[in-house]
Formats: C-alpha cells, sequence, structure tokens
C-alpha cells in the first residue's frame, strides 16, 4: 500500500480555540453591525479573514527571535536579512519596512507621479490605493480566463499579452513607472504567473523601456506552482524557480506576512543602486533608518529564517495540498469556487452558492455571515464592498467576481477544521432557497469601505 501524504512538521506549541453557540454568534455578528472585521477573535472559532501575518512560526524562528540585534544602524540581523534576500531572491539590494504597503509606499513615493499608469495583473487593494492616492491608475490587464471561476486554467494570474501591449504602445514610456506584476495574483484568486508570462512581461518591458516590479507576497506560492504545473521545471528546485522567476524584475515589494511565515514585516528588493538611493530618503521619512526600516532586529532575523523555510518544497506542498483538501471536500459537496485551487484560500462563488440574493444585497457578505453564523468560521468579502463605489460617480461598483474569501492560515490549521469549514458551507449552501435577502449598508467610509462598513441584514 503506498503511504497516504502527510505534514512536514509535527506540533510543539498549541492556541485553544473556543466553539461558541448560534445564539452568542447571532448577538456578536450584530454588535459588529454585520461587518466581519469587527469580531474580536475570541468570538471567532476558526478564523480564515487572512493569510497574513496569522501563520505559525516554527522553532527555528522562535530561535532567531533571541538572536536578534538591537542596534539602530548596521545591525547583524539586518545584514542577516540582506545576505538572505541576496542568496534567495538575487537582489544586490533592499530597504526593509515594516510591512508590504509600507513598501510600496516607499517605492511608490520614489518611482510614481501624478497621471502615470501603471499595467498589472488585477492588482491588490493596497497597490491600487498607492497608486490611485497619488492620481495614477492601476491598468488591469490580467488575461479573461481569470473572470470565469469554472475554466480551468494553470495560470489565471497571468498578463494578457495584447492588452499589456496596447497600454505600453500607446503611451510614452515616461507615464508608466513600471509593470507590476503580483505572484500569486491574490485578487483573482491565489493563481499563479507562468514563467513563460514573466519572460513575455519582461520583453515587451525591455521593448517599451518601463520598469517591472513584483508584488512578491506569495512568490514562494507561485514558484511552486510552476514547478507542478509548467513544462520543463518539474525537476527544479524551489529556490531555482524563485531564482529565474526574480531575474525577470528590476524591483520587488514584499509582504514578508505571508510566504516569509512571520507575524510582520516587509521590505522592497532593488537591482538598481540610483533607485535604491532615492527610495532610501523616503525609507527614512515613512519608516526608519535604512538598516531596519520599522523592523527590530530579531523581526528581522525571523523573517531571514522564513523565507529559508517557505522557499523548501516539502513545506510548500503541505501548505498547498491543505488547500486543495478543502476545495476537494467542498466538490464533493458541490459548491463553485474559483477553480483551479489557489495558493493561499478558496475563493467561494457567492453568486453561485447564494443564487437568491440580489447583487445588491452583497451575495458574498451574506454568505459570510451565514458561515460565521453557522459554525464560528470568518472569511472575508472580495467583491461589491471591497470593490467600493466609483471615485467619479459614486455609484457602486459590481466586480465581475463576487466572492468569499477562506484565507488559510500557514501551517496553523489541521485538515479536520478543514472538514468542519466545509460543511458548514455545505449547511449554508442547503438553505439558499431560504435566504433570499442580504445586507444593506447604514454606514461607510468614503475610501477603503470594506475595513469598517456598517450593515443591516434584510
Ligand atoms: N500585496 C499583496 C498581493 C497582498 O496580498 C497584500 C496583503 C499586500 C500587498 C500588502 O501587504 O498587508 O503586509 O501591508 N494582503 C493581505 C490579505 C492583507 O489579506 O490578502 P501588507
Amino acid at each position: 500500500m503506498d503511504l497516504p501524504f502527510s505534514e512536514s512538521y509535527k506540533i510543539k506549541m498549541v492556541e485553544t480555540i473556543r466553539k461558541s453557540t448560534r445564539k452568542e454568534r447571532e448577538q456578536w455578528i450584530k454588535e459588529a453591525k454585520y461587518n466581519l472585521f469587527n469580531l474580536r477573535s475570541e468570538q471567532v472559532f476558526i478564523d480564515l479573514l487572512t493569510d497574513s501575518g496569522t501563520g505559525a512560526m516554527s522553532d527555528k524562528q522562535w530561535s532567531e527571535l533571541m538572536l536578534g540585534d538591537e542596534s539602530y544602524a548596521g545591525a547583524r540581523s539586518y545584514y542577516k536579512l540582506k545576505d538572505t534576500i541576496k542568496e534567495i531572491l538575487g537582489f544586490e539590494y533592499f530597504l526593509p519596512t515594516h510591512q508590504g504597503r509600507a513598501a510600496e509606499n516607499v517605492l511608490f513615493s520614489t518611482i510614481v507621479k501624478q497621471g502615470d499608469l501603471l499595467p498589472g495583473n488585477a492588482h491588490f487593494d493596497t497597490t491600487k490605493g498607492h497608486i490611485e492616492f497619488r492620481k495614477a491608475h492601476a491598468i488591469d490587464c490580467t488575461i479573461d480566463e481569470a473572470y470565469n471561476t469554472q475554466m480551468e486554467h494553470p495560470f489565471k494570474g497571468n498578463l494578457d499579452e495584447e492588452k499589456l501591449e496596447k497600454v505600453l504602445k500607446e503611451n510614452p514610456s515616461e507615464r508608466i513607472p513600471a509593470i507590476i506584476v503580483t505572484v500569486t495574483c491574490n485578487t483573482s484568486g491565489g493563481q499563479p504567473v507562468s514563467m513563460e508570462n514573466m519572460r513575455m512581461v519582461r520583453r515587451l518591458a525591455d521593448k517599451y523601456g518601463v520598469r517591472v516590479v513584483f508584488d512578491s507576497a506569495r512568490f514562494a506560492e507561485n514558484a511552486y506552482f510552476i514547478k507542478m504545473r509548467e513544462e520543463g521545471y518539474a525537476d527544479k528546485s524551489i529556490r531555482e524557480i524563485v531564482s529565474e522567476m526574480f531575474s525577470y524584475a528590476d524591483a520587488m515589494t514584499m509582504s514578508s506576512k505571508k510566504d516569509a511565515i512571520v507575524n510582520i514585516g516587509g521590505f522592497i528588493g532593488l537591482k538598481d543602486k540610483e533607485l535604491f538611493r532615492q527610495a532610501s530618503t523616503f525609507n527614512i521619512m515613512f519608516e526608519g533608518f535604512i538598516t531596519y526600516g520599522g523592523m527590530s532586529g530579531r523581526d528581522m532575523n525571523a523573517l531571514a529564517q522564513g523565507l529559508r523555510e517557505g522557499t523548501e518544497f516539502e513545506y510548500l506542498q503541505t501548505r498547498i495540498r491543505q488547500v486543495e483538501y478543502l476545495g476537494s471536500k467542498l466538490d464533493e459537496y458541490g459548491i463553485k469556487f474559483q477553480r483551479p485551487v489557489g495558493g493561499h484560500a478558496i475563493f467561494v462563488d457567492a453568486k453561485q452558492v447564494l443564487p437568491n440574493v440580489p447583487r445588491e444585497e452583497f451575495p458574498a457578505q451574506t454568505l459570510g455571515i451565514e458561515l460565521y453564523l453557522e459554525a464560528g468560521v470568518r472569511g472575508v468579502e472580495i467583491g461589491a464592498i471591497l470593490a467600493d463605489r466609483d471615485p467619479e460617480t459614486r455609484e457602486n461598483r459590481y466586480p465581475e467576481l463576487e466572492m468569499l474569501r477562506l484565507t488559510i492560515p500557514r501551517r496553523t490549521y489541521t485538515n479536520n477544521h478543514m472538514d468542519v469549514i466545509a460543511a458548514a458551507l455545505r449547511n449554508v449552501a442547503e438553505r439558499k432557497d431560504e435566504i433570499t435577502r442580504g445586507v444593506k449598508i447604514l454606514w461607510e467610509a468614503p475610501i477603503m469601505r470594506h475595513f469598517t462598513v456598517e450593515l443591516d441584514r434584510l
């Protein structure tokens, strides 16, 4: 008999989580104004709000915390991280920041000006936020296949060559500070970008004289998918694939809270010395001196170790097979989600699970509330509430994808938890004929309403 697959680690420390009653949850979600961000973590049984900063550090990472050098300038921890980034990612220059959006703030302060265009593959919210805040424009060039949730495509994060070339051809290169390639593409469902596609982006960037920046939060998961799905990469190691990926980038921004498996941290990787010098000024203004940039020495140590562990094949296989396991359970129960399964999450197609809730009543948010009521599982809406209003018309924007994201923290939950999540979702889906009304907005912030919106049930 072939031995079944199992995790590449064992558990040394645990944290108790508590189940609650439906009655308690009804009260709590009402007090939270039906916004899942407003729940206290003790009111949640299985927390799938995000995979950002929520993973479990290893014994080696915890040991590294004790070795941190907290010197203001020139700390050993800084050099340990610098050497690791050079070795694994290939960037000569780097700037530490306190998290990913801070890296975006520093880099975009250096390169983006009013009226600029930044084509890419469905930019993440904070990336788009930092672009639009500077009165520049993020242009989505993702392939059309990404918007058909039921279509199987190995690299739904890919950029469409025609769409990208059109932007590059029709605009002067001075107005295009960078092409932003998000690996994996969070917004389209944690979907990877193929090596071939990265090569295409590099070729066009060289042809039109523009930079390529990788938004790299989940770069290692992307490398895993290249190894598993792209011809010619099966025998290459994750580190070899990572190294080739970043050979096509001029710079990278990183949220270390994802694939570097730490609770806080970020950085910018750069190949150009002059750009590094310019960005350093903004780093000092916004984050801290260039050898700590908002991170403590111990956190830089844990991050350096996390980059090593996060790029090991066995770890990535354990991680992504767990997400796939949840996907296979949902398939068994007939629940529709973005196919194929992404790297860090399952994006449940709310319009298909709750077909009777009108779009104006936010089906994905409604599904999130129902799943919480059912089992204390907290997901996050990736749909019309997140998409905000059109800045000019102030009308609600209804994106093609109306999803509930079930984001799996790294090394945190077991497959028994996955079983609970799938069963709870099945129970909700079975009540779809009774769930015909959604929610209405009582109060919202003028931008980024997603996080603080107050809602009521209809
Ligand atoms: N880029 C991507 C692709 C991300 O997914 C995130 C964060 C960031 C940048 C910003 O990084 O949070 O460290 O400032 N994504 C989290 C999420 C918040 O839940 O998907 P950060």
